[in-house]
């Protein structure tokens, strides 16, 4: 039986995937790296450092540690510059109206991500403490498809990681969700999503029989 639902944020929860891919793009573009929408259907659910370093591998660029943190802060200043303005309207169709049924039947609710900026986007969406548990990129040592963001999430709601079901719109995230021994509900398309239980397109349609029966 199925006790809580564990959400990846960037890209499940709210539309910030669009905003990482322009402040990679601005980046790519200033190193003349060419980088497009495909390239960066790698870098979703993985951390910042490991994006630059998909980036740069595709100009062939090595660059020094020092080099390399100074463009992730970079980047990273863009990007928050984008989600700074962001509010409850970027919200992904369905998700607050699945947020509210979930809530009324006592599953719990969690958020693990990847993301350093986690606190920033909730606050930003008024959902400081909506959650019962928020696990982020601060908060782990292994980045997904290691499954720990996963477990620590589990173990924080004290659940077994058979009692959860994970929401996910990466290709790492859905590996980490597996790994980590839970099933696995792919937000996005399903070409892209190979290894989910089910994929969905967006929160519109899901309902609890849904999430049962995978
Ligand atoms: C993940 C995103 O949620 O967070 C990745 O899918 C991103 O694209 C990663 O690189 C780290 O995010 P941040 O906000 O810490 O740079
Ligand atoms: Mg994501």
């Amino acid at each position: 039986m199925i006790k809580a639902c564990i959400f990846d944020l960037d890209g499940v929860i709210v539309d910030t995937a669009k905003y990482h891919y322009m402040a990679w793009k601005k980046l790519a573009d200033q190193l003349n790296i060419p980088f497009n929408e495909k390239d960066n259907e790698r870098l979703k659910g993985v951390s910042r450092m490991k994006s630059l370093e998909i980036i740069l591998d595709l100009g062939n660029l090595n660059l020094s540690l020092e080099e390399k943190e100074e463009l992730a802060q970079k980047k990273n200043n863009w990007y928050v510059e984008y989600i700074s303005k962001m509010d409850k309207s970027e919200l992904l169709p369905g998700v607050e109206k699945f947020i509210k049924i979930l809530k009324s039947k006592g599953i719990k609710i969690a958020i693990a991500s990847a993301s350093k900026n986690t606190k920033l986007i909730l606050e930003r969406l008024n959902f400081e403490d909506v959650f019962d548990a928020v696990i982020d990129g601060t908060m782990i040592s292994n980045a997904k498809p290691n499954p720990e963001i996963f477990l620590t999430a589990s173990n924080y709601l004290s659940l077994k990681p058979e009692e959860c079901v994970v929401f996910e719109d990466a290709v790492a995230g859905i590996q980490a969700a597996k790994r980590a021994g839970m099933k696995v509900i792919g937000v996005g398309e399903e070409e892209v999503l190979k290894g989910a239980d089910k994929v969905i397109k967006n929160f519109e349609n899901i309902n609890l029989t849904l999430i049962e029966s995978i």
